[in-house]
């Protein structure tokens, strides 16, 4: 079989180990032939390919990006529809299409699959919002390299008496607010699922601040305090509540400041946090994420996509996983929510 990999959406620590865990397998086991799309999508629908021998992966498992390049090309928004894509696959000999992505790519794959084209799905994204899957491979890097930014900022907050603010990713979603935060110790956790008020959010840093603690706030870039709404929309706000310049952590630092008295600066992470080698658990996650996927692809599982569950990697149908985002249960809030007093 002639199977073709292609990575799309945001990049991700972890996306090389996929395709390695993949194409070793492929090769070794089944004897498989391996391209990849260029950019995503835009790959498939313009039929854009490169040959993956064995060489190509050797050593990438711990390389950062992809390196097959990524879009958020939507192939149904540039003309690729099912036809477009099936005829590219007969012309070049593809049987089968390995989908890496988050939920964006795995619609279009879904849609693709409905109208009979082959192709099995691998879940990907640092912000660990995709259902029907325990953990997606780089959330665990993204973790790892907030925690050690954040862990950096508290020892010049604390040499200057300051309150930081630290914003990390998370556009829906707080997993990586929540796993940094109870990791680095902080104060408050702001994350978009939870509902928290600028008043809640002032006496959480008073009260660090009084414990003689240089007070951490870590929030997640899509959390819009309740106070912040239409009528601050002058004031640098979308029409989603989303600030327009910068982050949410600048428009917090200014308010908690003039609210506490208490000098404040606000770090944005960012793409930081998408960069970079993989750790190990998203490195061993990621390969056996491939080679599973593999296996589906010889079992002719189309409409699936490979998930962790507990430690063991099963396959759900794409409609399992699509449609709603994993968001941070409530009892997960409390539990660090007890840390910030
Ligand atoms: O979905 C992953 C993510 O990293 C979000 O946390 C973030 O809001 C977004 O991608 C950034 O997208 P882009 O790289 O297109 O700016």
């Amino acid at each position: 079989m002639k199977i073709g990999i292609l990575t799309s959406g945001g990049d991700c620590p972890g996306l090389n180990a996929v395709i390695r865990g993949a194409v070793l397998k492929g090769i070794a086991v089944h004897g498989h032939e391996f391209v990849g799309f260029l950019d995503g999508w835009r790959g498939v629908v313009e039929g854009d390919i490169i040959d993956i021998p064995r060489t190509l992966v050797r050593g990438i498992a711990k390389q950062g990006g992809t390196i097959l390049g990524t879009s958020r090309t939507n192939p149904f928004d540039n003309g690729g529809g099912p036809e477009v894509i099936g005829a590219h696959m007969r012309r070049l000999g593809i049987d089968a299409i390995i989908a890496i992505g988050g939920e964006g790519t795995l619609a279009a794959a879904k849609r693709l699959t409905d109208a009979g084209l082959n192709i099995v799905g691998v879940p990907k994204t640092v912000d660990n919002d995709l259902d029907a899957t325990d953990y997606t491979f780089g959330f665990d890097t993204a973790v790892q390299i907030a925690t050690e930014a954040i862990d950096r900022l508290r020892t010049t907050g604390e040499s200057h008496h300051r309150c930081i603010i630290a914003e990390v990713m998370g556009r829906h979603v707080g997993w990586i607010a929540l796993h940094a935060g109870m990791a680095a110790g902080a104060h408050a956790i702001l994350i978009p699922e939870q509902k928290t008020s600028i008043e809640q959010i002032t006496q959480w840093v008073r009260d660090a601040n009084a414990r003689g603690r240089a007070p951490l706030v870590v929030v997640a870039e899509g959390f819009v305090p309740d106070h912040l709404d239409s009528a601050h929309s002058e004031r640098g706000l979308d029409t989603n509540g989303r600030p327009r310049l910068g982050g949410i952590a600048d428009l917090l630092a200014p308010e908690l400041e003039a609210r506490t008295g208490i000098e404040t600066r606000a770090t944005i992470l960012g793409h930081i946090q998408r960069g970079g080698v993989p750790s190990a658990f998203d490195r061993v996650l990621a390969t056996r994420l491939g080679m599973a996927a593999v296996d589906s692809v010889v079992e002719g599982a189309w409409g699936t996509m490979v998930a962790l569950k507990g430690t063991e990697i099963a396959r759900v149908r794409f409609e399992q996983a699509l449609g709603r985002l994993k968001t941070v249960p409530q009892n997960r809030y409390d539990e660090a929510a007890v840390l910030f007093g």
